[in-house]
């Protein structure tokens, strides 16, 4: 097999598994790529940091700009807008295909990373920046690029939902059980991220942004977290048959006044919402993700599993490393993002706060 160059960069919860995963399933991957992905350094902030699972030594390295020169595929795993996207651009320019489960960087500035890319004909792997290990980023891009999706109804942020979950079952207040999801790996290294729905809204613009064949901003999206929510809300939503769930809303939206031609438009919100009892994401329990997608011609699709998780998602970004691994040996051209549609995005909140 030809050798590939994967460079990572980031050893935290998933790079660490990614890393081992590499070097574990090495000869099966390399069959199902074609190719040989020679992981060829990990790039940290401290070589002696305390890692997840143990890897050589002599792998780390605090240079990342080094390591990405030469390098075939880059995965970055850091997380964070700079350096990160610094890194990313440095990667695609130097001809790499990247991989990237950064969230909050594609939900920022995604336009200038897929631009970049599209420039020199790399491509952009992201399966794993939106609800873990879900597949749901490439059937949105590439599954359902034939119908036209009405609603994503999403639960994308583990942490929120360990969270729900437990106070719904136990009747636990949130802070009781927010070091648990931290403890547990699910959490951003900073949860208001997730407990404020920012996490939540970052992947609600990436889903609507595909889903829409558009570019939907960060600050388009309405954002409500949990934090409001205590142990009296979630008793009462109990006593009436509903859950409360932090929803991620993307929906398209018809006979909009002012929109001009199709009279549609879009609107992403994320807020918690009461899911009647009976409803498919009512069952969603602890860390789990499900996205609810619903479209004109497939009708109800419920894709669902471990939406946070260092090894669920690093299933996610190695699947991305196969992928990136056949296009770069079959030397094609990045297919792009399509985002010609440019719907109008309608800034409104809670439309109904019941499902
Ligand atoms: N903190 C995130 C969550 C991790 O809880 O869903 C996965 O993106």
């Amino acid at each position: 097999y030809r050798r590939l160059r994967v460079a990572l960069l980031g050893a935290g919860a998933v790079g660490s598994q990614v890393a081992s995963l590499l070097r574990k399933h090495g000869e099966e991957l390399a069959d199902r790529a074609g190719a040989t992905l020679e992981l060829v350094g990990i790039a940290v902030r401290d070589v002696d940091a305390k890692r997840d699972v143990e890897l050589p030594r002599e792998l780390f390295t605090t240079d990342a700009e080094t390591l990405i020169v030469g390098a075939d595929i880059v995965i970055e795993l850091m997380g964070g807008i700079e350096p990160a996207r610094d890194y990313l651009l440095q990667a695609i320019n130097s001809g790499a295909d990247v991989v990237t489960a950064n969230k909050a960087l594609l939900a920022t500035h995604g336009p200038e990373i897929f631009d970049a890319a599209d420039q020199v004909g790399a491509q952009v792997y992201y399966e794993a920046a939106a609800a873990g290990a879900i597949p749901i980023i490439r059937p949105l891009r590439d599954s359902l690029a034939g119908d036209r999706v009405q609603r994503i109804m999403g639960i994308v942020n583990g942490t929120t939902n360990y969270i729900l979950d437990r106070m719904d079952k136990e009747g636990a207040e949130l802070a009781d059980v927010l070091a648990d999801a931290q403890r547990l790996g699910y959490a951003e290294a900073d949860p208001t991220a997730d407990v404020g729905g920012y996490d939540a809204a970052q992947k609600a613009a990436i889903l609507a942004s595909l889903a829409f064949h558009t570019t939907v901003p960060l600050e388009m999206v309405h954002r409500e977290g949990i934090t409001g929510i205590d142990k009296a809300t979630m008793d009462a939503a109990r006593h009436a048959g509903y859950v409360i769930k932090l929803l991620a809303v993307c929906e398209r939206l018809t006979d909009v006044p002012g929109a001009s031609g199709s009279g549609e438009a879009i609107s992403v919100r994320v807020y918690p919402a009461l899911i009647e009892r009976d409803h498919p994401l009512a069952s969603v329990h602890g860390a789990n993700n499900a996205v609810f997608v619903q479209a004109e011609a497939a009708g109800n699709l419920m894709f669902y599993g471990a939406g946070a998780g260092g090894v669920q998602t690093a299933s996610a970004v190695l699947g991305d490393v196969v992928s990136a691994a056949r296009r770069h040996i079959a030397g094609g051209v990045g297919v792009g993002e399509s985002t010609r549609a440019n719907l109008p995005i309608v800034p409104i909140g809670r439309v109904t706060t019941r499902y």
